[in-house]
């Protein structure tokens, strides 16, 4: 199995991840993708977007040959024993999935696909996706069998995510091909040490465990674990604002009931909302399934409304706290991706705040250690972009802590005395001690941390 040739179609967090850990697993893997810049970057040797262990992967991958960037369906789908497809699902305005590069890769590949290839569905898609691109191989006479592998893996911690998991899904009706796809992770797993060692990450083994479905399950297996975790953090959002009132501390409280095996702690972190490419649209993405089979989905909407809530809730604390307005006031806004680690700032809530201030009269600097350049597009005219925490909360009145990049964690509160004007902390992430920032002289506001 480790002399299969495989092609993924798509470069993005999931694709490229994939397709740099599997090329140091054995594989030949080609990489395609259609937009020349980002092919560009991987051909030399580095990702157009920033994940911990990633670029080292993808540079020894090219230098040995096993890593093969292109753009062509011709010269990589007829060589291959195994295609995932990895390409984007944006979400249409009304919340509903946008599935136009699943078809268009699909239709593309279906021209060079051999009948032994197996196609494998690794991109996020709504349950009866499978079916219809089944139904498209079909009408093409493509004998190729589908199957779905929906992927887990989390931003900022891609790499390490592959390489060991607790779960892998595969749904399908054809064995064969589950068994084939399986057999490539199977031996991938004998080499996810040494990869990690070559990415320079720590590897601590995990269950690694397969599960066979069927392919509507797995499609919304993926769905769902998603769904549930956005339910969570809106959940833990409720409970901060009734602690808020209350005078309870939400980490504790968290801390209290995660202690619990069976609710568990992971996903209750209250604060600014989750955002990214992935859990507002899959939320989205259900409801929208969902009422499509007349199915009322009450509980994704009302975790989609907290969280929409959420960075304007942030920004009213540090409006109140601040006499009632912004206007004129100097804010520094820390963290512009959507969370530690990577330089994605889809759905940010650190960009919805930082522009919210900015619109309502604030002069804000924003910085981020890695996506500054991403967050410049969508930054309202004015936003400074600073290039040090340092730089941003020179002279401001108070400051906004949207994402808890270790570097914000570990400043240094006596220097932020020395470099703000006023005293306010926004801890919008609830990742500071609030007892170590009253201990520096500086006022703590955190969510549901009353
Ligand atoms: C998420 C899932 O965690 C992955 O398993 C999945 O594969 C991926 O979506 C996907 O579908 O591709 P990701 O969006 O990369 O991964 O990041 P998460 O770590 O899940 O964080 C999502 C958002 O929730 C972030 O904005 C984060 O700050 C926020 N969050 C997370 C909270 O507000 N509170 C928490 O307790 C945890």
């Amino acid at each position: 199995m480790s002399n299969s040739t495989i092609t993924i179609l798509g470069t993005g967090y999931l694709g490229l991840t994939t397709a740099a850990v599997l090329s140091h697993a054995g594989f030949t893997v080609y990489a395609v993708e259609p937009n020349p810049d980002r092919l560009n970057a991987i051909k030399q040797g580095r990702s157009f977007f920033y994940e911990a262990g990633l670029d080292a992967l993808v540079s020894a991958g090219l230098k040995n040959g096993t890593l093969i960037p292109t753009d062509s369906y011709a010269e990589s789908i007829p060589n291959s024993d195994v295609v995932f497809s990895c390409v984007g699902t944006p979400d249409n305005p009304d919340g509903s999935s946008n599935l136009t590069y699943i078809f268009a890769a699909a239709e593309e590949a279906a021209k060079y696909l051999k009948p032994e290839t197996v196609y494998a569905q690794k991109s996020t898609v709504p349950v009866g996706t499978g079916r219809k691109v089944m139904q498209l191989f079909t009408d093409k006479s493509v004998a190729s069998p589908y199957i779905s592998n929906p992927e887990f893996l989390s931003e900022g911690s891609s790499v390490l995510d592959t390489l060991t998991y607790d779960r892998l899904i595969f749904g399908g009706e054809n064995q064969d091909a589950i068994q084939k796809v399986r057999d490539i992770f199977t031996h991938a797993e004998t080499q996810a040490e040494a990869t990690a060692t070559l990415a320079g990450l720590p590897f601590k083994a995990k269950s690694n465990h397969h599960i066979i479905v069927s392919l509507e399950s797995a499609e919304l297996i993926k769905v769902t674990a998603n769904s549930i975790l956005a339910l969570k953090i809106s959940y833990a959002n409720s409970i901060a604002k009734l602690a808020d009132k209350a005078g309870a501390d939400v980490v504790e409280v968290m801390d209290g009931i995660g202690a619990d095996q069976r609710i568990g702690r992971a996903f209750l972190n209250a604060g600014r909302g989750y955002g990214g490419g992935c859990f507002p649209k899959d939320v989205s993405g259900l409801i929208a399934t969902g009422l499509d089979y007349s199915v009322d989905l009450e509980i994704m909407q009302a975790a989609q409304s907290i969280n929409e809530s959420m960075p304007g809730y942030v920004v009213e604390k540090l409006q109140s706290a601040l006499g009632g307005s912004v206007q004129g006031k100097k804010i520094a806004v820390l963290g512009l991706a959507f969370k530690a680690n990577t330089s994605d700032t889809r759905r940010s809530p650190g960009v919805a705040m930082a522009n919210t201030l900015a619109k309502a009269g604030a002069i804000v600097s924003a910085y981020d250690p890695q996506a500054g350049e991403e967050a410049g597009k969508e930054l309202r005219p004015g936003i400074a972009s600073a290039t040090s925490i340092k730089d941003a909360t020179k002279d401001t009145d108070a400051v906004v802590i949207a994402t808890d990049w270790a570097e914000f964690k570990e400043y240094s509160l006596k220097n932020l005395t020395q470099t703000m004007k006023g005293k306010l902390i926004v801890d919008g992430m609830n990742c500071l001690e609030p007892a170590n920032v009253k201990e520096a002289g500086l006022t703590y506001i955190g969510v549901g941390r009353s």
